[in-house]
């Protein structure tokens, strides 16, 4: 392929500094710098206007599952487009979003088998916070409107979503937002409080029965939902400690709280199965997805419910009252369609299963730096917390951590060829969620080039 001309790039660049406004970015870093220009992708890694090789250790934003350039995916999304490249799920259906609700309930976990689609993650968890409601409200329970999330997890940036979020400084300039966000303890063993330090499931169980005080601390009448993902991403990878989800399904059994399974990140293998709850083995009541569903290329999200949510709206006159232009896209659900195809052909469920350990093993291998205080995640999705000094694990001064992570390392690592994440919504991390095609060829190339970049990073302190 040839590489684009110098007046090209140069007037791209200049466009894009005139005229496009990038998200969660500040713009001002980009008046003396070039703004990365991303052209195309091939396999596990992404190529920018110079032509310069990338490993794509985030799939874009922990999306692109099986990887860039795969032509059948984008074929099929094209096919779909000259059958049928738009008609809407209100009141009608189309054949794409028949056969994925279809072959999405069947992947489910448990009776999860009535699918909503939406065409992002934000509009998953507003929906789903949406259909708790009006549930509630349906079968004579109209007091339940609250839900409870965690400290520091993300849920999205639409304003019922971002009620929803735990990360303070996203949501103060939208204040007042939707009444009802109530928030928990996440589970960072790590940062776990004293007394509970040092005991895995000792934490767990406060974790969960922090939840039950939450609860009765609001007043169970008026709870509706708690929303966790199964792996929290935020502040840098928690997976729940062992008998967490249990404890957490039997107090929200106790109290008649949905237990809703943010799914966004966790779904279609990033833990090694289709759906995050499936490996650590609970049962939701709703899961809300996006991203890895279509492997980005075309855009979809949804969330699943079972018959029980469903059936005060099955008969009669009730219909749940939400609903958007693009959601079930015929593009997307065929694009989602190859994508599971491909998950189907190159078992990408097992090359996950049979190379986690290797990921981790090869991550951990950064712990003798003197910098790297913690490495955590399960399947492909690790974050790597930062720390001054390991045997104490002080964190870095905010002003330590804004000359670290937005003065050096975001830019370090990607000079160094990783797209990866350097994120300081909690403690400072480096985020790694690599497309599940990747081996440990892979692995290695994503720890020599973290190795390298942390170690100056050190000396820069
Ligand atoms: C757990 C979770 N929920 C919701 C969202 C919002 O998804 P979107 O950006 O597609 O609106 C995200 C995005 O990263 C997420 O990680």
């Amino acid at each position: 392929m040839t590489a684009p001309g110098k007046d090209h790039n140069a007037e791209l660049q200049a466009a894009a500094k005139r005229n496009l406004w990038l998200h969660f970015t500040r713009m001002s870093s980009y008046s003396d710098n070039d703004i990365p220009v991303i052209v195309r992708g091939s396999g596990q890694y992404v190529y920018d206007q110079h032509g310069k090789r990338y490993l794509d250790g985030l799939s874009g934003l922990f999306v692109s599952q099986i990887g860039h350039g795969r032509k059948e995916v984008a074929e099929a999304g094209a096919r779909q487009g000259s059958e049928l490249a738009y008609f809407p799920l209100w009141s009608y259906a189309h054949p794409r979003a028949i056969e994925l609700a279809e072959r999405l309930a069947d992947l489910a976990p448990g009776n999860l088998n009535r699918v909503f689609f939406t065409t992002s993650g934000s509009e998953a968890v507003e929906a789903a916070w949406k259909l708790a409601k009006q549930y509630f409200k349906t079968v004579g329970e109209p007091g339940r409107y609250k839900v409870i999330s965690r400290d520091i997890a993300y849920h999205g940036t639409s304003m019922g979503a971002l009620a929803i979020t735990g990360l303070a400084g996203i949501k103060a300039p939208f204040e007042p937002l939707p009444a009802g966000g109530i928030r928990v303890p996440n589970t960072n063993f790590y940062r776990a409080p004293g007394f509970v330090a040092g005991d895995l499931e000792g934490f767990g169980r406060w974790a969960a029965d922090e939840i039950e005080r939450a609860i009765l601390r609001e007043g169970p009448d008026t709870v509706a939902a708690v929303f966790l993902e199964p792996l929290q991403n935020s502040g840098g990878c928690f997976p729940p400690p062992p008998g967490y989800f249990g404890r957490v399904r039997e107090i929200c059994d106790r109290y008649g709280v949905l237990l809703v399974s943010d799914e966004v990140i966790c779904a279609f293998g990033r833990l090694g199965y289709y759906f995050g709850s499936q490996r650590y083995g609970y049962q939701p009541d709703i899961i809300t997805f996006a991203k890895g569903v279509t492997s980005g290329y075309s855009p979809l999200g949804g969330m699943l419910v079972s018959d029980r949510l469903m059936e005060p709206f099955a008969t009669g006159p009730a219909s749940f009252l939400h609903g958007v232009t693009f959601a079930g896209h015929p593009v997307s659900c065929a694009v989602a369609l190859a994508n599971l195809d491909v998950f189907e052909k190159e078992d990408l469920l097992g090359n996950v299963r049979a190379n986690e350990a290797g990921f981790r093993g090869t991550l951990q291998k950064l712990t003798d730096l003197p910098i790297v205080g913690d490495v955590r995640g399960d399947g492909y999705f690790y974050g790597i917390e930062l720390v001054k000094d390991k045997s104490t694990r002080e964190t870095f001064s905010d002003n330590e951590s804004e000359r670290l992570l937005r003065g050096y390392l975001s830019q370090a690592l990607f000079d160094a060829g990783l797209v990866c994440r350097a994120d300081d919504r909690g403690d400072p991390v480096i985020q790694l969620a690599p497309p599940l095609t990747c081996t440990q060829e892979h692995f290695d190339e994503i720890e020599q080039i973290l190795r390298s970049v942390l170690t100056e990073a050190w000396t820069r302190l």
